[in-house]
């Protein structure tokens, strides 16, 4: 993406901004063209071709796809845009115009990419759902504090540098894979409760942590071709077939499927299935503690607690259930630094939400120091915001309110306001 639109150009700046923000996924009605004027030679045809090779025919459209409904409405935008300010539209855009409109949509068009761009042009490609709310959790796409938090950590890395960190509440990784990039901390878990979101999470991990970490600049086409989904085996194909699935009905139900449905997926029995043998249906209460990933990527430690990226073992991820959990899984994972965005928005869990972050909080660490968290939170309804602060002063915890990161790096929504809060014990 980089090579496209790198260059100190004003035209060249407008066209980084379009296509991170095509590459983001941000709504179309909501995209910032900059002070593209569409007219004239301003955005002649040589100036059309290139944000087309930069955004729906680039190699990195075609590794990590958004999803097919947007791209064909980025590009009806685009040709509407250039029509009605009569600009003269080059052949280029009619062509891939026509050729989106022809590609067949996947039966279970449900996942997609979004891909955030970084400082120094390096990037994080996540899978995610294309709704906000499916099979029950809204663990399946990234959230603005999120994305926030991710922002404030990166211009504020020593806060996480050789630190042991834990996040609550997780989702499908962006905060915690940034950390992982940006501030080497000595250990990074992800936790979560629900198993398609741990799943998907594992495989962005994978994506993020195990390719190298180069810019996309540096992609040649045969890497672009090895693997598009990452996926590493005949059992993962399965799992993602059965997401993508659920993931449709759910969609076309618009209900919350029993995510039981898809429980067996991340609850392995003791010894992984054969790659041709059926998943196993199991009981997830049964199963409750036993958390592995069928993965040859990652090793699960001997007591079941956590599993760890084989490659970097400086990264794992468990399953934790706020309403549900394990004390003895806190006080021996013992982390220095704990992080969270937007777990503030179920009044019904903040009680047992508040109760982890006591109890972490309330370690003594090794240094006799206690930790730390820092929570961000998109302050939707008043009501809910003030619960949680009250809860934290029910349970003796004291929270200072933080500045905002100054930077913006990516592009969600600010209208709304959102808090980070830095958390202790008193
Ligand atoms: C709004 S999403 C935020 C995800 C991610 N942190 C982000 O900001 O993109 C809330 C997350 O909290 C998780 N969650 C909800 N209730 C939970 C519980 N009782 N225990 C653990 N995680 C929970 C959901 O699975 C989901 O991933």
């Amino acid at each position: 993406m980089a090579a496209c639109v790198s260059g100190s150009s004003l035209e060249d700046k407008l066209l980084w901004e379009t296509v991170t923000q095509f590459f983001e996924m941000v709504p179309i009605r909501k995209m910032k063209w900059g002070n593209y004027t569409f007219e004239g030679s301003e955005l002649g045809p040589e100036a059309q071709k290139k944000v087309l090779s930069a955004t729906i025919t680039s190699p990195l459209c075609e590794k990590y796809p958004p999803s097919l409904t947007y791209q064909r409405n980025f590009v009806k935008h685009f040709l509407h845009k250039l029509e009605s300010c009569e600009s003269e539209v080059c052949d280029e855009v009619y062509e891939v115009y026509s050729d989106i409109l022809n590609q067949k949509e996947e039966e279970d068009d449900t996942l997609c990419y979004k891909t955030y761009t970084l400082p120094s042009s390096n990037t994080v490609s996540l899978q995610e759902s294309v709704h906000l709310v499916t099979q029950g959790t809204t663990g399946l796409s990234t959230w603005q504090a999120a994305q926030n938090l991710a922002e404030w950590s990166i211009e504020n890395s020593e806060v996480f540098q050789n630190k042991k960190i834990l996040e609550l509440g997780c989702g499908l990784g962006l905060t915690g894979i940034v950390i992982c990039k940006y501030c080497q901390p000595t250990h990074f878990c992800f936790t979560d409760c629900h198993p398609q979101v741990l799943y998907l999470l594992s495989k962005n991990i994978e994506l993020n942590m195990l390719q190298n970490n180069q810019s996309e600049t540096d992609n040649t086409q045969e890497d672009i071709h090895l693997s598009p989904i990452n996926i590493n085996n005949k059992n993962d194909e399965k799992i993602m077939r059965k997401i993508r699935r659920q993931l449709s009905l759910s969609a076309d139900n618009n209900t919350s499927n029993d995510m039981t449905d898809i429980i067996e997926i991340c609850l392995s029995p003791s010894t992984p299935p054969s790659e041709e043998s059926e998943i196993m249906q199991k009981d997830p209460v049964e199963d409750f503690a036993d958390f592995e990933l069928y993965s040859k990527s990652w090793k699960k430690d001997s007591e079941s607690k956590i599993a760890t990226l084989k490659k970097n073992d400086k990264i794992s991820i468990a399953k934790l259930d706020w309403e549900c959990f394990d004390d003895s899984f806190l006080k021996w994972f013992c982390p220095e630094v704990i992080i969270a965005a937007d777990v503030v928005y179920d009044t019904t869990v903040i009680p047992s939400l508040v109760l982890v972050l006591k109890k972490l909080l309330s370690i003594t660490l090794e240094n006799g120091e206690k930790p730390v968290a820092y929570v961000a939170s998109t302050v939707r309804l008043e009501d809910t915001r003030d619960q949680f602060l009250f809860t934290l002063g029910v349970q003796d915890l004291h929270f200072e309110s933080l500045m905002a990161p100054n930077d913006d790096i990516f592009h969600y929504d600010r209208a709304v306001p959102i808090e980070l809060l830095k958390i202790t014990a008193m």
